[in-house]
């Protein structure tokens, strides 16, 4: 018996994996796996309808605290961030395959499948993962191969045909027929692509938004919040303790309400496409805002310059998919050193689409009152008189000879 673990997230293209796993690819059990990292309740039920109407055998995986503590937390140190956008789609990819991964390796499968197309950032992400996990299991992507002809080539799915096979086999998607965006989702941030939003001149219109209120709709007060973290990592919330799934999906409720965390960019992919994405990520903005701003409190000069360089390599490694790589280890055994005095807290400003920070507190604040203070007699004034003389020494130099240097010609 030929065993194939399809990556399965119950969408029209995964969906319509099923059947080809069987007719083209002579698979006799198919296992798909949802891998539960937060999408509406809803995807993951459809899912398991649909696993069930086509008679896979199916496996929904919850691992979203995992994701949490293990993706968004590590994201959150180096201040994950992509283009702009608090990377999210991104790291919620290796997980999923390595959830995958585990179900092949236990099951002995024979292969792999999963939806994604040649365009996109996620077949790299996931055949990596896969690829490093499990070397010897064979990868089968039906969607960048696209449909078998009569003549024996391959031309790209289109979404019409997809409808039809998927019907032939039993599956009731007419309701998909209208769906008009493409959306990512997971507890790190919403994805909203497609449609008329490939227009980077189209604005995005305000249904394209579920997490976040407009403008017009957020509460005409602000609301300041406090933020407490510890080694780099978010623990609570206005002084009350949360593990990482409450902190996460409480932040996203929270600040959506407030209209924060929509991004909209254009985004360099993989393979070199601009491609305009929006984002809504109410709780990656508040919680990186509040994380930089700790850092910035805690860290010296030379630590907060080197270290967003660090930090800008770790998003691109991430944004790539490559959670293995060892020099994601050794930028993380530099991220985490810092991070054992990023603790403390930080006060936020919510209001009107906005996330303003307004105070943070920290044991290991590198600021003294004493010493900044306009009324300080700790600090000697006279102490600056000699530096001042020699700041720029070498710049004074070099204009005082080139205006003999032009006198002289
Ligand atoms: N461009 C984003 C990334 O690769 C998200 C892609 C998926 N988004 C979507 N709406 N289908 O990280």
């Amino acid at each position: 018996m030929k065993t194939v673990v399809l990556v399965y997230s119950g969408g029209l293209d995964t969906s319509v994996c099923i059947p080809l796993m069987r007719e083209e690819y002579g698979f006799d059990r198919v296992v798909t796996v949802t891998v539960d990292v937060g999408q509406p309740q809803d995807d993951i039920r459809q899912a398991e309808e649909r696993a069930r109407a086509l008679g896979t055998e199916h496996r929904t995986v919850d691992a979203r605290s995992e994701f949490v503590s293990e993706y968004c937390w590590p994201a959150v140190k180096a201040n994950g961030d992509y283009q702009g956008y608090p990377i999210s789609t991104s790291i919620a990819r290796p997980l999923i395959a390595l959830k995958a991964a585990e179900v092949a390796r236990e099951l002995g499968a024979d292969a792999y499948a999963h939806g994604c197309t040649g365009k996109g950032n996620d077949q790299f992400r996931i055949e990596y993962v896969m690829r490093t996990l499990t070397p010897e299991i064979p990868i089968i992507a039906p969607m960048r191969e696209g449909r078998l002809q009569p003549d024996g080539t391959r031309e790209p799915w289109t979404r019409t045909e997809e409808i039809e096979y998927a019907a032939a086999h039993g599956l009731n998607v007419s309701h998909t027929r209208d769906r008009i965006w493409s959306i990512d989702e997971n507890l790190w941030g919403r994805s909203i692509e497609g449609g008329r939003l490939e227009e980077p001149d189209y604005a995005p219109p305000e249904d394209i938004f579920h997490w976040t209120r407009g403008i017009d709709d957020t509460p005409s007060d602000p609301r300041v919040i406090t933020v407490g973290l510890e080694h780099g990592c978010p623990i609570s919330l206005d002084g009350q303790r949360m593990d990482g799934l409450a902190l996460v999906t409480t932040m996203n409720a929270l600040a959506g309400e407030y209209g924060v965390g929509r991004v909209d960019i254009m985004e360099d992919r993989m393979l070199g496409l601009k491609v305009r994405e929006n984002y809504e990520c109410p709780a990656a903005v508040v919680l990186l805002a509040a994380h930089r701003a700790l850092e910035a409190l805690v860290c010296t000069q030379g630590e907060l310059r080197f270290k967003a360089s660090v930090d800008r390599e770790w998003g691109d490694l991430a944004y790539r998919g490559l959670w293995f790589d060892p020099l994601k280890e050794d930028l993380e055994a530099f991220i985490g050193r810092v991070q054992e005095r990023v603790s403390g807290e930080v006060m936020i400003r919510l209001h009107r689409g906005s996330c303003t920070v307004v105070g943070r507190r920290s044991p290991w604040a590198l600021y003294s009152e004493e010493l900044a203070s306009f009324d300080s007699k700790t600090f000697d004034q006279a102490d600056s008189e000699g530096m001042v003389k020699l700041h720029g020494l070498q710049g004074r130099m070099y204009w005082s000879l080139r205006e003999a240097q032009q006198r002289g010609s």
